[in-house]
């Protein structure tokens, strides 16, 4: 997908630019592109600071604005020392939330805690809805016109919680709302063409489903370019990426989630928004609102464009491995998105 290019060539030409001069570093940004006003809230995390390093980077963003409830000053003055165009401002506490989402086109959302070892899935929702929850309730005010990006896990319940808090205050439109799942895509490609010595660069998998455990269902008989994968390439290349988040955990034994991996995808499906909203329409997986199958919100194929999601793409044909897939997460993606919905709105029961 377009996006995923553009930021490596945006890095590669960034790090060629740096050995110009200043003045013709500045020139990455195309003066013809809107301003565009992009929030990250979290920013002084493990994945909002490499993730704000990364918008800095992107000339499609003009005005950068880095809020947590503590760290962002200190955040905010080393990115903003970047020699690139987008004007950069940290924000720390609830007090400056309104400033810090006053104007945004963009608002991704990596706060909240990661999973730890020992922790419930239970404990991770309690602590990151009720950070959600009063997240998007300062968007619904400050900025109610703005693409969310959400990231903070459990992505499955928090997208609906976003849903039932905008609806609270009539601001949800839900072409603008957005759980990131681009990691599992990543994921996917890079597992798929290492196992089959592919340039990396030319693979596509779409990933569908939601955004946890056997709920991420990679279509790799979709995948491009297309080769031969034996029922046992298949079977571990699904398991790999559905539980890549927890090799990560793992092997940081202790010391959080993926943030680097995080932070790269979260940029690229950012990018992705912001070409849409100026007009240059492509095709992403996100976890949206849908009805492709019987739930609620599902991800898959959706074609951005100026108002967010311009269409949500058909699954297209699976295997009958896909198609078991397929009714196997339906159970488990439904119960999240209840909890997520009963979060904000008890009374869905
Ligand atoms: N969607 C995905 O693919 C994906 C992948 C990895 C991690 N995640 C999720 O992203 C989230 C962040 O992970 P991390 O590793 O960066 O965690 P982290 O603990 O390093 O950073 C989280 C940041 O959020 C901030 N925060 C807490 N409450 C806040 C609030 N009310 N307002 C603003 N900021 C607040 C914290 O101060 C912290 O700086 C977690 O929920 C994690 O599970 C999602």
């Amino acid at each position: 997908m377009a996006a995923r290019r553009s930021v490596a060539v945006l890095l590669k030409r960034s790090v060629v630019s740096a050995a110009k001069s200043p003045a013709q570093t500045r020139c990455i940004s195309s003066s013809s592109s809107p301003r565009r006003k992009v929030a990250v809230l979290g920013a002084a995390g493990g994945i909002g600071q490499p993730l704000g390093l990364l918008m800095k980077l992107n000339p499609l963003v003009t005005d950068l604005s880095l809020y947590d409830i503590a760290g962002t000053p200190g955040v905010a003055a080393d990115i903003s020392h970047v020699d690139t165009t987008a004007t950069v401002e940290g924000f720390a506490g609830e007090a400056d939330l309104a400033k810090a989402l006053k104007g945004c086109d963009l608002v991704i959302i990596p706060a909240g805690v990661p999973r730890k070892p020992g922790m419930t899935r239970d404990d991770l929702f309690k602590i990151n809805a009720g950070i959600v929850k009063g997240l998007c309730t300062a968007i619904a005010e400050h900025c109610p016109g703005a693409l969310v990006n959400m990231i903070s896990n459990p992505v499955n319940s928090t997208v609906p919680i976003a849903a039932e808090v905008f609806k609270l205050h009539g601001t949800y439109d839900s072409r603008k709302l957005f759980g990131v799942t681009t990691l599992d895509v990543v994921r996917a490609r890079t597992f798929y063409s290492v196992l089959k010595g592919l340039p990396v660069r030319e693979v596509n998998v779409p990933v569908v489903g939601g955004h946890a455990g056997i709920t991420i269902l990679p279509l790799f008989s979709q995948a491009s370019p297309k080769v031969q994968l034996t029922d046992e390439e298949i079977e571990a290349l699904t398991k790999r990426t559905q539980d890549g988040g927890t090799e990560v955990v793992q092997a940081k034994a202790g010391k959080g989630s993926a943030t680097l991996s995080m932070a790269y995808a979260g940029a690229l499906f950012a990018e992705a928004c912001l070409k849409g909203l100026n007009g240059v329409e492509n095709i992403q997986c996100s976890y949206v609102a849908s009805d492709i199958t019987n739930l609620p919100f599902f991800s898959s194929k959706v074609r951005l464009g100026r108002n967010g999601v311009e269409e949500v793409l058909e699954l297209g044909s699976l295997s009958d491995y896909e198609q078991k897939g397929l009714e196997a997460l339906k159970e488990e993606l439904q119960s999240s998105i209840q909890k997520g919905l009963d979060f904000v709105k008890p009374q869905h029961t």
